[in-house]
C-alpha cells in the first residue's frame, strides 16, 4: 500500500512572517489526517521559521531545490546538508527550474543523488510541455526525464524517492489534466521505466503524485485513480481551506 502524500509548493510566495502565519493556520487544520503524509515547501529564507512552527508535528518541511555540491564557492546555492538541518524533503527538477534556471536532466540526477546521500526524501518532477504534448512526445520526454533523473540509483535508494508528474501546460493555468489522462501517463510512461531500472516491486511501491492546477474541488478525481498517490500543489497550497480540502480528499482515498 502506497501512503498518499500531499505536498504544498509555496514557490516564491510569502515573506518569512507570512509563511509562519500560514503554517500556524495549516497546522490545526491538517494535522489530524493520519493516513496522509503532509509536506509544505516554503522558500529557503522561510524554512527555519516554518520548521520551528511545525516541529514535533506530523507535517513535514521540504525545500524547493538543492544544489549538488557539499560546500564551497557556489554563490547563491544551498547544500544538501544545509537543507537537511531543517527539512525532511526536497523538490528536485520542477519544470520552472528546468525552464528558467537551467536545470538539465544531468543536474537533476546529481541533485537527486546528493539529496538522497544526506537522507532527504526526494520529490522528483517530470512532465511535458504543451508543444511536446501536442506533438505526441509525452512518452519520449517523460521517459528521458525518468531514466536520466534516476540514473545510477539503487532499488534501496528508491524507497526515498517520490515522483511528481506535472504536465507543464497544467501548472498554474487552471487547466488541470484529466484524471484519467494523468493516470495513463503515470501507468504507461512513469512506472515502466522504474520497472526496467529497478524491478516490478519498486515500480509498484514508489509513490507518484500528480501536479498542475490541483484544487480542493478537483483533488478527489485524481485520488480516485489507481496510479495517483497524492498531489504536488502550487497555488492552492497557499489557501488553507483549499489545501485542507486536498488533504482531506487524499485521506478518504
Ligand atoms: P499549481 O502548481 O498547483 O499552481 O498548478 C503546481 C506545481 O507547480 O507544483
Amino acid at each position: 500500500m502506497r501512503k498518499p502524500l500531499v505536498a504544498g509548493n509555496w514557490k516564491m510566495n510569502k515573506t518569512s512572517a507570512q509563511a509562519v502565519a500560514l503554517a500556524h493556520e495549516l497546522l490545526p487544520a491538517i494535522k489530524n489526517f493520519d493516513q496522509v503524509e503532509k509536506v509544505v515547501c516554503p522558500t529557503f529564507l522561510s524554512i527555519p521559521a516554518v520548521a520551528n512552527v511545525l516541529k514535533d508535528s506530523p507535517i513535514g518541511v521540504g525545500a524547493q531545490d538543492v544544489y549538488f555540491e557539499a560546500s564551497g564557492a557556489h554563490t547563491g546555492e544551498v547544500s544538501p546538508e544545509m537543507v537537511k538541518e531543517f527539512c525532511q524533503y526536497v523538490i528536485i527538477g520542477h519544470s520552472e527550474r528546468r525552464a528558467r534556471f537551467g536545470d538539465t536532466d544531468e543536474m537533476v540526477n546529481k541533485k537527486v543523488k546528493a539529496a538522497l546521500a544526506i537522507g532527504l526524501t526526494v520529490i522528483m518532477c517530470v512532465g511535458e510541455t504543451l508543444a511536446e504534448n501536442e506533438s505526441g512526445k509525452t512518452k519520449e520526454v517523460v521517459d528521458r526525464q525518468m531514466n536520466e533523473g534516476l540514473r545510477g540509483l539503487s532499488a534501496e535508494q528508491m524507497k526515498n524517492v517520490v515522483i511528481a508528474y506535472e504536465p507543464v501546460w497544467a501548472i498554474g493555468t487552471g487547466r488541470a489534466a484529466s484524471a484519467e489522462g494523468a493516470n495513463a501517463v503515470i501507468k504507461d510512461f512513469i512506472r515502466p521505466p522504474m520497472k526496467a531500472m529497478f524491478g516490478d516491486a519498486v515500480s509498484q511501491s514508489v509513490r507518484v503524485l500528480y501536479g498542475g492546477s490541483v484544487t480542493g474541488a478537483n483533488a478527489s478525481e485524481f485520488f480516485a485513480q489507481p496510479d495517483i498517490d497524492g498531489a504536488l500543489v502550487g497555488g492552492a497550497s497557499l489557501k488553507p481551506l483549499d489545501f485542507t480540502a486536498i488533504v482531506q480528499a487524499a485521506s478518504s482515498r
